[in-house]
């Protein structure tokens, strides 16, 4: 997430020697010597449910400690700032990310949403309303990406916390950013509309309305701003997610995808219909765009496109999981969680970070094939471990971990809404990973119905699957229920950025995909 550039063009050109040349693993009994305990001092009987309950309130509080106003951990940070993590040291990650932060945000919104009434919702509206302010003015800050004028700015990955422009080398520009931040402002317009049902027509939320989305005026648009950038610039280069490798990426192209559908719709209720024409013929260029991340040869999605790694990235399940909500029944699915493709990834990340990490083969997980929930890393080639670079490898992460668990409830979801299965060719493998426990054997091209036994065991072995994966976060996260950037790989306890904001929304929006299907 945050390597500092001229470390990544070191290790850019060490990347390849690393990722061939993986040094063997000890034999797993060499880290588990005596005195070998991750649950230390945690009540080791508490069940998947109690914890579960518990974890979600000290996630949402952790949550909102980073965010600014009222969050404790942000000092000397601009109200409506989302800082990626309090640590200002070893690393130092005391900034806001324009992702992070609209990501993380888009849980607050979805919690606001859910009962916008509440004693709650009304301090979420103002951290919510803070952030929307904060974003015009970040938007109109001059950075060295570029400035306002001609819209470059508004691919500036990172801000100082006090709002100021982060001036230091980065992976610049980020294409990401507005697209992310488009879907959570949008999303906070449409629950804020529906709940404030005089708004639109007693004209008193014009204000309001206009400096989020006014056709007559872009520059103080702050949705706008971002949806015409991203209509201008998606499909030139720029850094990825994890700001490492410079081209075109799945998960940066799936958010600008969601953002140019949504915002077609938007400026559709907003009489914009010149703006909706012009969004919606991006968004059809951009799903003609993505089928090239299917890699025929790989059997499996790839992150970037023309990069020399595998391709395996849990930017994947990022892409598909911000790119195409469950609950989005108005567009065409494109790679959503359950399509076969990001399935047939998902095992593929799995089977590579299984044998990659000593905790995946603790004795949480004796099945040596078929699928199960493991610590997931970002990528197999990944060689940052939180503080610098290590040769032997990186660490799984929370949010990756979280993300599988989400992708895993977000297909059996799907499941009970279509009332039925059809496994295809290219899904197969998945399928049999999935019951390799069970004597039921999927075949290809087939359709389950209600009436099948192979329907509700595939739906049940999803949710129980996306249980071990919260399992294993369970496992890892200490006694105070903190979650860091990532675990380690040996000894499993936590290191990284202490409290990584973004954690604690992957952990969130995961048990909220729970929640739905059970
Ligand atoms: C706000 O809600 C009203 C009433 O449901 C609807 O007609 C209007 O299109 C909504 N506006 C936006 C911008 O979504
Ligand atoms: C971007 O779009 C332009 C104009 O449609 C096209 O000429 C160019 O090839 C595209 N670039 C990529 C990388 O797809
Ligand atoms: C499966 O379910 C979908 C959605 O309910 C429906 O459109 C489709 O016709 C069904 N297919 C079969 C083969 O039953």
């Amino acid at each position: 997430m945050t390597l500092l550039i001229p470390f990544v063009l070191v290790a850019y050109v060490l990347l390849y020697a690393f990722a061939f040349s993986i040094p063997p693993l000890p034999p797993v009994s060499t880290f588990l010597g005596a005195g070998y305990d991750r649950h230390a001092q945690k009540p080791l009987t508490e069940t998947l449910d109690a914890w579960l309950e518990r974890e979600e309130r000290i996630a949402l509080d952790k949550l909102l400690a980073n965010v600014s106003p009222g969050g404790r951990n942000v000092a000397g940070a601009i109200k409506g700032s989302v800082i990626a993590s309090p640590s200002r040291e070893h690393p130092n990650y005391f900034y806001q990310w324009v992702r992070d932060a609209a990501i993380t945000t888009s849980t607050l919104v979805d919690v606001y949403a859910d009962d916008p009434s509440s004693k709650l919702s009304s301090e979420l509206s103002a951290i919510l309303d803070e952030y929307t302010h904060l974003q015009h003015s970040l938007q109109h800050t001059n950075n060295p990406s570029g400035s306002f004028d001609d819209l470059s700015g508004l691919g500036e990955p990172k801000f100082e916390a006090d709002g100021s422009p982060f001036v230091g080398s980065w992976g610049r520009p980020q294409r990401d950013g507005p697209a992310l931040r488009a879907i959570t402002l949008m999303a906070y317009l449409r629950a804020y509309n529906s709940s404030h049902p005089t708004l639109w027509t007693s004209g008193s939320g014009d204000d309001w309305f206009a400096s989020l989305y006014n056709p007559s005026l872009p520059a103080n648009s702050i949705i706008k701003a971002d949806l015409e950038y991203v209509s201008h610039f998606w499909n030139q280069s720029g850094f990825d997610l994890w700001e490492e490798v410079e081209g075109l990426h799945f998960f940066t192209a799936m958010v600008q995808l969601r953002a140019m559908r949504e915002g077609s719709d938007l400026a559709l209720a907003f009489g914009d219909k010149g703006a909706a024409q012009w969004y919606t013929k991006q968004a059809k260029q951009l799903e003609e765009f993505m089928p090239q991340f299917w890699d025929q040869g790989k059997a499996h999605l790839v992150e970037t496109l023309g990069s020399s790694r595998t391709g395996l990235d849990c930017g994947l399940l990022l892409g598909s999981l911000h790119g195409y909500p469950s609950a989005d029944a108005s567009h065409t699915p494109v790679y959503a969680p359950s399509s076969d493709e990001i399935l047939v990834s998902l095992l593929a990340l799995v089977e590579d970070q299984r044998t990659r990490f000593p905790i995946n083969a603790a004795p949480s997980s004796e099945q040596e094939h078929g699928l199960q929930g493991v610590g997931l890393g970002r990528y197999p080639e990944d060689v940052y471990d939180g503080y610098g670079n290590d040769k032997r490898g990186g660490n799984p992460w929370f949010l990756c971990t979280a993300s599988a668990a989400q992708v895993l409830y977000n297909t059996a979801e799907n499941l009970v809404l279509a009332t039925n299965l059809t496994i295809s060719s290219t899904a197969l493998p998945f399928y049999e990973a999935l019951m390799s426990s069970s004597s039921l054997d999927p075949r290809p091209d087939t359709t389950y119905g209600l009436s099948d036994a192979m329907f509700h065991s595939v739906l049940e072995r999803l949710k129980s699957t996306g249980d071990e994966f919260m399992e294993v976060v369970k496992t890892h996260t200490d006694a105070q229920g903190s979650l860091s950037e990532q675990f380690d790989r040996v000894t499993g306890y936590e290191r990284g950025a202490r409290d990584l904001t973004w954690s604690y929304g992957a952990f969130l929006q995961a048990l909220r995909a729970r929640k739905r299907v059970l």
